[in-house]
């Protein structure tokens, strides 16, 4: 049944209905759109549309049917046959239209006043709006399970050192914690992000028709209080066009996504055979149909992998956006299939996170060895000669000198003999020795957001706590 017969004398092609209808996606927001209709019967009542009678018959209807379709949709995703609200076999345009005839085959005439005053455009809006912020909050929760993740692998390798690069060249040794620690505050900013995000679209569209607001005196305020809306929209032409939410979802997710991404792309190379820094679990790689020997990271190229869809919603629908007249248009509706897709996937990618953090082992010796490989050293040697009045510039030039030596003798600096050291400077003394040893660097970056032993532990022991006040 379409919404819209009457001023039409033949149906819709089947091709035209390919293009249009939305239910085979939109089908997820089946429970919001009830629980909007709940709220919107409830004002008409209110504002004198409805008798007590008819809302709390719609309710009762709209209630059950909240109940069938939460069954169908789970026996949907376990692909058993969903019986009478089979949303496959329907032949209705979207959800809204679905969620309205199944009320008015359940009450009649009764059903057919609900959409009084409505529009399926601030319905949408509506929906969407509740959609999102449901998956705000299980978002937020499996962010925070990568956080907690991350801060494990730092509590069970705390003394560990790898090799810190920039370029991926080998730079300065670093605590491993620190490297975890980097992550988390990546991932706290996109927590605040998902906050932020949450905090400008609680809205309520509801209440402004198709475009122009609506006749009906419902209660706004009243509306958006119930549906856990912080206030109304404040204006009905915004109202209904506005997907700004979606498209800050999109980013958020976009962001937290390239976090993990370069999570996954390190954990990658320091799986390497070259590497070696560390193992995964069984449980998250997978073998070679051809060569015995292979146990691949798939897991984390997934991570990295799934980016390209997740930036492509975001482009997608920025570009679907732009060029739209006020107020609604039905390129609008293309607002959801990306966003439903990039949901599952950036959930699934934080969850596999978790569990490939969990499952890592460090191979501590190999880390260290590298760590002190590659004259990572050197700019110890300059700051060494920075405390004996050298000037920083000329400082590094020595060291820079001194490395090219013990490339000549294959060694590493430490190795000189102090003769050859005092060759090049004779700033240089016995004294020298000590700083180049792998943990004097790294705990000499004892200052804020340094990778010193003490302010690793610090923050570590920091974020552990801020985690067990999100809990
Ligand atoms: N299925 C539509 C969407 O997702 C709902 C709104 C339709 N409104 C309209 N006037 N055709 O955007």
């Amino acid at each position: 049944m379409a919404l819209w017969g009457g001023r039409f004398e033949s149906g819709a092609s089947s091709m035209f209905k390919q293009v249009n209808d939305s239910l085979p996606f939109d089908q997820v927001m089946a429970s919001q759109d009830i629980q909007g209709s709940i709220s919107w019967s409830r004002a008409l009542q209110k504002a004198g549309v409805l008798t007590a009678d008819e809302q709390a018959q719609l309710e009762g209807a709209l209630s059950e049917l909240k109940a069938q379709l939460e069954g169908a949709l789970s026996e949907l995703k376990a692909q058993a046959d969903a019986g009478e609200l089979d949303f496959n076999a329907s032949s209705e345009e979207d959800i809204h239209s679905f969620v309205e005839a199944a009320l008015i085959e359940k009450l009649g005439d009764i059903g057919r006043k609900l959409h009084t005053g409505r529009s399926r455009n601030d319905q949408v809006a509506t929906d969407f709006r509740l959609w999102v912020r449901e998956h705000i909050a299980s978002l937020r929760a499996d962010v925070l399970g990568v956080i907690k993740s991350l801060l494990n692998a730092a509590s069970r390798h705390q003394e560990a050192i790898i090799p810190g690069y920039t370029h991926l060249q080998r730079a300065q040794p670093i605590h491993f914690a620190h490297w975890c620690l980097a992550y988390v505050e990546m991932l706290k900013r996109d927590l605040s992000r998902l906050d932020d995000l949450k905090v400008r679209m609680n809205q309520c569209p509801l209440g402004s028709g198709a475009l122009a607001g609506t006749t009906f005196p419902v209660d706004r305020h009243a509306i958006a209080e119930e549906l856990g809306f912080d206030s109304p929209c404040l204006n009905s032409l915004d109202a209904v066009s506005d997907r700004d939410f979606v498209l800050e979802l999109l980013f958020v997710a976009s962001t937290s996504m390239m976090h993990l991404s370069r999570l996954a792309e390190d954990m990658i190379f320091y799986n390497s055979g070259e590497a070696g820094f560390l193992q995964l679990g069984d449980s998250v790689t997978s073998g070679s149909s051809l060569m015995p020997q292979k146990k691949n990271p798939d897991a984390l190229e997934l991570m990295r992998g799934k980016c390209g869809r997740v930036f492509g919603s975001l482009q997608a629908l920025l570009v679907t956006m732009k060029g739209l007249p006020l107020a609604y248009n039905k390129d609008m509706q293309e607002d959801k299939e990306g966003a439903i897709d990039t949901v599952n996937q950036w959930h699934i990618c934080l969850c596999i996170a978790s569990e490939v953090l969990d499952s890592l082992q460090l191979n501590e010796e190999r880390c260290r060895e590298a760590a002190a490989q590659g004259f990572s050293n050197a700019t110890e040697l300059a700051d060494y000669l920075v405390g004996k009045g050298v000037p920083f510039r000329t400082g590094h030039d020595i060291a820079g000198r001194v490395v090219l030596q013990a490339i000549d003798k294959g060694c590493a600096i430490e190795d000189l003999p102090l003769s050859d050291l005092q060759a090049i400077s004779d700033k240089i003394e016995d004294d020298v020795y000590p700083v180049l040893q792998l943990e004097y660097g790294v705990n000499q970056r004892n200052i804020l957001g340094g990778t010193s032993k003490e302010t690793v532990t610090k923050a570590l022991y920091q974020e552990l706590e801020n985690l067990d006040k999100q809990g």
